[in-house]
């Protein structure tokens, strides 16, 4: 279960008669987000592709020791994100590694040094075929595989997920007979979570079903999106223009990067937007806490808070996890005294259900926060700006 609170630690902050006459727009909002022909991932996806993607899953597992997923951006996090939360921090999961996220050659090198020994496949996720970032990982992880593997193997340690119709990678993957997923038109890389993009990489390691279902039930939330959307917008006109996202658990740390993303990319533009940034308590408490009780009042934060754990660890005989908790709700007491609007998410327990509920909601979120603001929640056009300084570099 997860239990939203958006009033304790804000409504002194905003103005009540504009938070009702927000909320009366609802209908207006909905109608407006209906309109738009990015919405994909509202709608069911279909068994046929699930099937398809286990069966992926399952013969990747049986036939290699590494699966080397490739992408950036909406092609990367949010499978990414949700495995970090999933997997243990020391765990003999299926490998799975996350490569074309950066352009880093000494990450390269030594990705390439390690996988020499190894049976790994590729999967490649993008939705244009054309990131850089993307390309350059695809491209030299290729090689490798040519060198280990004879010209008529290779197809079979290539996956691409991708448009069904453009790009070059769609194109080679016709030419070549490289097993492919697809992308769907209506949807883009940042609300792509509920696509093979991600179902795939997940669904080697955990329960695809309750990722899908969990994710479908987020779409009860409407209200408490719309409502989330609202206090964001509202607190945003009082000058709160960044959004701290609190999380007491390291391995959350890179659903609040996926968090960044989806805000970032989606409300980010023609001068407006709240900046998305995060702090991993409590080990930021010791940084970042300072500024953020005493500094500059500019932002305020939405703290994750996890009710239940099943770790068992005490300590003076209280558990670990509750005086985790007892921080958290000291730090939130704290910093709503210190003039920071404080909005709390509560989630009983970490399981997949409830993390892909939470992704479904805050999507929901997302575009209508930047409908809210005026904008396009599902373009970028911002990101192409320096693609396109890149191209002219490159040439
Ligand atoms: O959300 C988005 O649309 C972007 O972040 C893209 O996912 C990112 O730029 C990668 O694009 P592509 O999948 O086309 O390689």
């Amino acid at each position: 279960m997860i239990k939203f609170d958006f009033n304790t630690y804000v409504n002194k902050f905003i103005n009540l008669n504009e938070y009702k006459e927000l909320l009366n727009q609802k209908d207006e909002i909905l109608k407006k987000f209906n309109s738009y022909d990015m919405i994909g991932w509202t709608k069911q996806i279909s068994k046929k592709i699930v099937d398809e993607i286990k069966e992926e899953a399952e013969y990747i597992k049986n036939n290699f020791d590494s699966l080397v997923m490739i992408g950036i951006g909406g092609s990367f996090l949010g499978s990414y994100a949700f495995s970090k939360m999933f997997s243990k921090y020391f765990s003999n999961n299926f490998e799975i590694i996350y490569a074309g996220n950066s352009l880093s050659s000494k990450y390269m090198s030594e990705l390439l040094d390690y996988l020499k020994n190894k049976n790994f496949c590729v999967c490649v996720v993008s939705k244009s075929g054309t990131t850089i970032e993307t390309t350059i990982a695809y491209e030299l992880l290729k090689d490798l595989l040519k060198r280990k593997y004879l010209y008529s193997e290779v197809k079979n340690h290539i996956i691409t997920i991708t448009d069904e119709e453009k790009g070059s990678l769609r194109e080679e993957t016709n030419k070549e007979g490289y097993k492919s997923f697809i992308i769907p038109n209506d949807i883009g890389g940042r609300y792509s979570f509920i696509t093979p993009a991600h179902l795939l990489p997940l669904a080697i390691n955990y329960n695809l079903d309750s990722i899908i279902n969990g994710y479908y039930e987020g779409s009860n939330l409407v209200d408490e999106a719309y409502n989330y959307a609202v206090i964001r917008n509202l607190l945003f006109k009082s000058g709160k223009v960044v959004e701290n996202y609190c999380v007491y658990e390291e391995n959350m740390a890179f659903f609040t990067e996926w968090l960044k993303q989806l805000f970032g990319e989606s409300e980010g533009k023609n001068g407006v937007g709240i900046l998305p940034i995060s702090t991993i308590h409590t080990r930021d408490l010791h940084s970042l806490g300072q500024f953020i009780q005493e500094g500059n009042k500019i932002l305020f934060e939405t703290f994750f808070k996890i009710q239940n754990d099943f770790s068992m660890i005490s300590y003076n005989d209280k558990s670990l996890h509750d005086i985790n908790n007892i921080v958290l709700d000291s730090v939130i007491n704290a910093h709503y005294k210190g003039n920071v609007p404080c909005i709390m998410i509560n989630i009983d327990e970490m399981t997949c259900e409830n993390i892909s509920k939470l992704i479904y909601f805050f999507e929901l979120s997302a575009a209508f926060s930047s409908i809210l603001f005026n904008v396009n929640p599902f373009d970028q056009p911002g990101v192409e700006v320096y693609k396109s300084e890149i191209k002219e570099r490159m040439e």
